[in-house]
C-alpha cells in the first residue's frame, strides 16, 4: 500500500538533514482552559495525542536524545510517554519540572537528564502544539547549523498576535529580543511576528544561558524567551526561520481549538490520500485517523471514519456512515452502515447493512455478514455467509457454509463463554439456536427453529421443537366478528370443523389433516 508523508504526522527526517543532539518537549503545564480531568496533551485529535504528535515529529528528526518535560498529573503523562516509546520504538525520557516556574525552567528541568557536556543542536517544542512536523523541524535545524546560530527561532506572522511573544526586530531585520504580551508596549503588541515556541539552540549556549535566567517580568517567571536577548548581547548569533503555516505552529489552549486543529488534521491527511489515489466523496463527513493505512483505489462514502490502525485494501468500498476501529479490510471488499472494531474483513466480502463486528470478529475471502447481523470473537470462512439478523459470538465456522436468518450461537451459560464449531458447506435453518458448546459437522443440515444442543455429525438432519399442533376453524370459532376470524371464513375455513393435526417436528405428519411431506431443511434457510 502506498504511504504518503501524511500531513500533520511527519516521522519521516528529511534526507541531508543536519543531526539533532535532543529534543525537548515541554508538557508540565497545567492547561486549566480544558477543564478537563485528563491532562491538556493526552487529548487526542487524528487518533493520536496531542503529545504523541509532537513526539512523533521530533522523533522524526531523530534526535539521540528525546526528553519530556512533565509536571501537572506527571504519573498519566509519563504512561502516556512510555506507549508514545513504545510505538516510535525509540527511548523517549521524562523529566520532572517540580513547579511551573515558567518555560526557561522546564527546559531546564529537560536538560537534567542529558549528558552535561552534550554538543551540537537542542530543539525545544511544546507538547500542545500538534501540527508541528518534522519537515518544519527540520527545515529549522538545517538553517540553524548552517548558520552557526546560538538560537533559532521558528517564527509566524498572525492575523491575531494576542498573547504570543513579539519577535523585535531592528530597522534592518535583525532579531534584538522576544517580548511577552505583559511585558510588552503598545507599539510592540502591534507586533504580527509571533514566536511559535520551537526553537533550535546550541547545546553550550543553552545550559549556560538558563542558567543566568531571571524572573525580572510582570509574570515572575524564567522565560525562555530571554535567551534570545542574551545571546544578542553576547554577540552571538541569533537567526528566525518563518513558518508560513500558521496551523504548524499553532497551540491548543481549549477545546475549541482542539476540534479547530482536528478539523484541519483530518482535512491534510484526506487530501494526502485523496492524491494517493482514495476516493473520497464528502471529506466534511469523512474522519480518517493519522494511522490509517489505505490502499489505491479505495473508496470511503460520507459519514466514514477509520480509527486507529486500521488498514484497508485496494478496490474496498467503505461506508457510507460507517465506523471503523483497528479492522483490516480485503481488496475489493465492500463495508456498508457498519460499527466494527479489531475485526478482519477478508477481500471481497460483503459487510452489512446495518452490522456490528466486536473485537475478533473474521470475515473469510468472499464471505458475507449482512444486515443486522452482530458478529464477536469469531472466525467466518471464505465463501460462508450469515446474511440476517444473527448473533454470532465465540463460533468457528468453515467455508461455503450459510447461516439461516435470526439465529443465534447461545455462547454464555451464564457462567462461562463456550465455543461453537461449525464445518463447511453447513446450511442451518432460520432461527437455529446453538447452545455452546456444540459442533455441526461438515455438509449438515439444521431445520428451522431447532434447538441446538448436541452434536450434529458430517451430512445429518437435526431438528427439534415440540410436535406443531394445528387446530382447525378455532379463529373463526374463539374469536368470532374479528378481522381475522372474517377473513379466515372469506378464505373458506369452517368453524365447525374440529380437527387437530400434529407434526413430531422430524417431518412426520400424524393424525387426520393433511400430510405434508415436504423436507423440513428446505425453506428452513432464509436467503
Ligand atoms: C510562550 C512563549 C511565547 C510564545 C508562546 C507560544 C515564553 C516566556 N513565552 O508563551 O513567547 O509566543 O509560548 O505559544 O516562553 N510549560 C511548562 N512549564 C512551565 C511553563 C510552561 O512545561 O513552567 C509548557 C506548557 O505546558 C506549554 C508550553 O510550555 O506547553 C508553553 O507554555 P505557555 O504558558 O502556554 O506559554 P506562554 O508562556 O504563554
Ligand atoms: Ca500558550
Amino acid at each position: 500500500m502506498p504511504e504518503p508523508d501524511r500531513a500533520g504526522t511527519g516521522d519521516r527526517p528529511a534526507p541531508g538533514t543536519a543531526t539533532v543532539a535532543a529534543g525537548i518537549v515541554l508538557a508540565a503545564g497545567a492547561g486549566s482552559r480544558m477543564r478537563s480531568s485528563t491532562p491538556k496533551v493526552l487529548h487526542e485529535l487524528g487518533g493520536r495525542s496531542m503529545l504523541g504528535h509532537a513526539v512523533h515529529a521530533l522523533a522524526g528528526t531523530a534526535p539521540e536524545h528525546l526528553v519530556v518535560v512533565v509536571g501537572h498529573e506527571r504519573e498519566r503523562v509519563e504512561q502516556a510517554v512510555d506507549g508514545i516509546s513504545a510505538a516510535l520504538g525509540r527511548t523517549a525520557t521524562t523529566a520532572v519540572q517540580e513547579q511551573r516556574l515558567g518555560t526557561g525552567d522546564a527546559v531546564r528541568s529537560g536538560l537534567t537528564p542529558l549528558p552535561a557536556d552534550l554538543t551540537g543542536t537542542v530543539l525545544v517544542t511544546y507538547g500542545d502544539v500538534p501540527l508541528l512536523d518534522t519537515a518544519t523541524l527540520s527545515a529549522l535545524v538545517t538553517e540553524h547549523a548552517g548558520r552557526g546560530a546560538a538560537v533559532t527561532l521558528l517564527t509566524c506572522e498572525v492575523a491575531d498576535p494576542t498573547g504570543y511573544g513579539r519577535i523585535v526586530r531592528t530597522a534592518d531585520g535583525a532579531v534584538t529580543g522576544i517580548v511577552e504580551q505583559t511585558d510588552a508596549t503598545p507599539e510592540q503588541r502591534a507586533i504580527a511576528e509571533v514566536n511559535s515556541g520551537v526553537y533550535a539552540f546550541d547545546a553550550a549556549f543553552l545550559r549556560a544561558g538558563i542558567a543566568g535566567l531571571a524572573a525580572h517580568n510582570a509574570q515572575q517567571e524564567l522565560y525562555l524567551t530571554d535567551l534570545v536577548a542574551a545571546a544578542v548581547a553576547a554577540d552571538r548569533t541569533v537567526h528566525a526561520v518563518r513558518c508560513d503555516d500558521e496551523w504548524r505552529v499553532r497551540g491548543v489552549n481549549d477545546r475549541v481549538q482542539l476540534a479547530e486543529l482536528g478539523a484541519e488534521l483530518n482535512r491534510r491527511v484526506l487530501r494526502e490520500w485523496m492524491l494517493a489515489g482514495v476516493t473520497v466523496v464528502d471529506p466534511a463527513t469523512t474522519r480518517v485517523d493519522v494511522d490509517v493505512r489505505l490502499a489505491r483505489d479505495v473508496v470511503l462514502h460520507p459519514g466514514t471514519q477509520l480509527h486507529g490502525a486500521c488498514e484497508v485494501d485496494e478496490a474496498a468500498v467503505i461506508g457510507p456512515d460507517t465506523t471503523l476501529t483497528d479492522t483490516v479490510v480485503g481488496a475489493g471488499a465492500s463495508v456498508v452502515r457498519t460499527h466494527g472494531s479489531g475485526s478482519r474483513i477478508g477481500p471481497g466480502a460483503s459487510v452489512g447493512p446495518f452490522a456490528y463486528l466486536r473485537p475478533g470478529a473474521v470475515l473469510g475471502e468472499r464471505g458475507k455478514i449482512g444486515t443486522f447481523v452482530e458478529v464477536k470473537n469469531s472466525d467466518i470462512g471464505a465463501g460462508t455467509k450469515v446474511p440476517h439478523l444473527t448473533y454470532v459470538g465465540d463460533a468457528t465456522i468453515g467455508e461455503m457454509s450459510n447461516i439461516g436468518a435470526s439465529s443465534v450461537f447461545v455462547n454464555y451459560d451464564g457462567v462461562r463463554k463456550q465455543r461453537t464449531v461449525i464445518g463447511s458447506h453447513v446450511k442451518t435453518g432460520s432461527d437455529t439456536m446453538f447452545i455452546a458448546p456444540v459442533t455441526v459437522g461438515d455438509g449438515a443440515y439444521t431445520g428451522a427453529g431447532t434447538v441446538l444442543r448436541d452434536d450434529v455429525p458430517p451430512g445429518a438432519l437435526a431438528v427439534s421443537g415440540g410436535a406443531q399442533r394445528t387446530i382447525e376453524g378455532w379463529v373463526p370459532r374463539k374469536r368470532p366478528g374479528t378481522p381475522a376470524a372474517e377473513a379466515a371464513q372469506r378464505a373458506g375455513s369452517d368453524p365447525s370443523t374440529n380437527g387437530t393435526t400434529s407434526n413430531d417436528g422430524a417431518g412426520h405428519t400424524t393424525s387426520a389433516g393433511t400430510t405434508d411431506p415436504r423436507d423440513l431443511s428446505r425453506g428452513g434457510t432464509a436467503r
